[in-house]
């Protein structure tokens, strides 16, 4: 997880067609942001870079449903009545960036979110930005340097939380702690006011309770009473979490206007020696320098041991991969060692595992294993093994062979498995947007077929009146938990077998579309249902280029139709 944005939380933007609004919803888009919506009063109905714009706040949640956040790109002096529309329309996190707003206005804001139970960061705030999930605000810059300059944490592992009370330093501290070998759940920038939203201890409250979070690090600023609260909440033992602060500000002398409008020192609260010391009795490790800190940090996460530091190859990689970890003495596919795999799960499980990046039940498991295995020859008549056998007798080499069969696997052998499954996800979309029952549908779209003398995919085999594979898959599918009730992909098969019956022309579903249903109501992506088949093939056509160059004389004409088997039980 991470805390404040995620990648599932919807956003709008207020303002989006102002300069800055579009500007940076495009680099929030680009980031993977997921904006669902802008407003700006006047300009319903338009879209900004493919976003949906309405009049106002309500209007944005009643044809969304519901949002998580707002951020405003909106000016100073129209930022309270943008703020209490988003908060009056139920927005539970409303992200102000804009500066200078009345302080005032910014009262008011908070008795209303207070009211409302809202939170809001800000107003004059950089924004907010959890690595590899989403950026609100301008965190980042462009997607592309956001994405290189802050390392999010492995999945299911931990980052370090980034609070920081100037903009730009909220960035600087993220970039140096990456380039440090520091992984970073979240970045908040809480904003420059005097009167703000999420304080530096609320945000510190926030990364306390966020599994992903394991350390804390502060770009504090003279003024204000924000680290003192934080240091009282460690003291407490509210916060237990190592912190690890720079306070900026040290040199400021007496009288010097210092960066933000919230760094007053007020009598002995708000100066750096008060902030440092505070913050060090209370068990924080303080930096004297800027350039210390991602060391300190450094030192603090080696000391426990952290899942937030990066190893030697992980600093050096300038790209990545989600598929195995290799390390010196490691193997881990999708996170799991590959030696407990070893002899605990079957090549079917495993093949789900890389390709999904979960592990399947025991029962999964044998539904994949029956399905490649299902696939895994269907003798010498097959395109795959024509070609493969044909190449395999010009002397062509194993690999070679075996190529030319797999490149003969596609749209029209094998492809069924894909076209199936999206014929039946295109039927169970039908029936649900035409209220209609599958049956209703499917004796439909028979009667069009017939009419129109088209065919489907998946249904109908050339030599198998009764294909011996299906009926045992879908036993096997009952038995790995899959209904097959009418809204799955299976169900959707079934009505469509039942709709040809009923006009006496009876058209079973082939091994093909069994396998396209079954594996559409597991959840895997089709774009990976022909590689599936190409896993299964190849073993057979392994076994026919070895007969093929061990029996048979060289550039023998191959005869497709007329051949026998001379095999055991044959
Ligand atoms: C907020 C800010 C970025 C807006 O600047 P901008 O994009 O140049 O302003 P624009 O006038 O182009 O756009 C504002 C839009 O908000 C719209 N707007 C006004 N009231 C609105 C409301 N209640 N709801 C939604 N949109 C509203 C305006 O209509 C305008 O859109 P339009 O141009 O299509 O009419 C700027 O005022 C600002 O404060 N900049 C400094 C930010 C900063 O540095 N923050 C601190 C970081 S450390």
């Amino acid at each position: 997880m991470a805390i404040l944005i995620d990648k599932s939380k919807r956003v709008i933007v207020q303002g989006i067609t102002g300069r800055e609004g579009q500007a940076r919803t495009r680099l929030m888009l680009d980031y993977g942001t997921h904006v669902v919506g802008g407003v700006t009063p006047g300009k319903a109905g338009i879209k900004v870079l493919g976003v949906p714009v309405f009049d106002n706040c309500q209007a944005a949640v009643e044809q969304l449903g519901g949002i998580d956040i707002s951020v405003l790109f909106v000016p100073a002096s129209l930022v309270k009545a943008a703020a209490l529309e988003a908060i009056e329309a139920g927005i539970r996190l409303v992200v102000i960036v804009a500066d200078r707003v009345p302080l005032w206005d910014a009262l008011e804001i908070a008795a209303a979110a207070q009211t409302r139970g809202v939170h809001f960061v800000g107003p004059n705030t950089l924004g907010i930005a959890s690595p590899g999930q989403g950026v609100v605000g301008m965190i980042g810059g462009r997607a592309e340097s956001a994405r290189e300059w802050f390392k999010p944490p492995l999945p299911g592992g931990t980052g370090v939380g980034v609070i920081s009370r100037s903009g730009g330093m909220a960035s600087s501290t993220a970039y140096y702690l990456g380039q440090a070998g520091v992984r970073i759940s979240s970045i908040v920038h809480v904003g420059g006011d005097a009167v703000l939203g999420l304080r530096v201890p609320d945000v510190a409250s926030l990364f306390q309770s966020d599994p992903a979070t394991d350390a804390i690090a502060l770009f504090g600023e003279i003024g204000g009473a924000q680290e003192e609260d934080l240091a009282a909440l460690m003291a407490e033992g509210t916060i237990t979490k190592p912190v690890i602060a720079y306070i900026g500000g040290k040199a400021a002398r007496s009288g010097t206007r210092f960066s933000h409008a919230g760094a007053i020192i007020e009598g002995n609260t708000g100066t750096h020696a008060g902030k440092a010391a505070a913050l060090r009795q209370a068990g924080a490790v303080v930096v004297d320098s800027f350039g210390s800190l991602p060391d300190a940090v450094v030192e603090v996460l080696r000391s426990r041991n952290s899942r937030s530091l990066m190893t030697d190859t992980e600093r050096k990689a300038v790209w990545t991969s989600a598929i195995t970890r290799i390390e010196p003495n490691t193997v881990a596919v999708r996170g799991h060692d590959i030696a407990g795999l070893m002899g605990h799960v079957s090549f079917g499980a495993a093949v789900y595992l890389i390709l999904t990046g979960s592990k399947p039940d025991d029962r999964v498991g044998r539904l994949m294993d029956a399905i490649l295995v299902s696939s895994i020859d269907h003798g010498c008549t097959p395109p795959s093994c024509l070609a493969a056998r044909t190449v395999a007798s010009t002397g062509a080499s194993l690999s070679a062979s075996v190529a030319a069969g797999v490149m003969a696997i596609n749209r029209h052998h094998g492809g069924a498995i894909e076209d199936c499954a999206r014929y039946l996800a295109n039927l169970l979309k039908r029936a649900l947007g035409e209220q209609k029952s599958i049956d209703e549908i499917a004796a439909a779209e028979v009667t069009r077929i017939k009419g129109e003398g088209d065919r489907i995919s998946g249904f109908g085999h050339r030599i198998h009146t009764r294909d011996p594979r299906t009926g045992r898959l879908f036993e096997l599918a009952a038995e790995a938990g899959l209904s097959g009730s009418p809204e799955t992909h299976v169900g959707a098969a079934r009505a469509v077998e039942r709709a040809f019956a009923a006009i006496g022309k009876p058209l079973p579903i082939n091994v093909d579309g069994a396998i396209g249903a079954i594996l559409a109501d597991l959840g895997l992506d089709p774009r990976v249902f022909n590689g599936i088949f190409m896993i299964a093939r190849t073993p057979g056509l392994i076994a026919h280029v070895t007969e093929e160059q061990t029996r048979e004389r060289p550039m023998r004409r191959i005869d497709p139709v007329n051949h026998a088997y001379d095999g055991p039980g044959g």
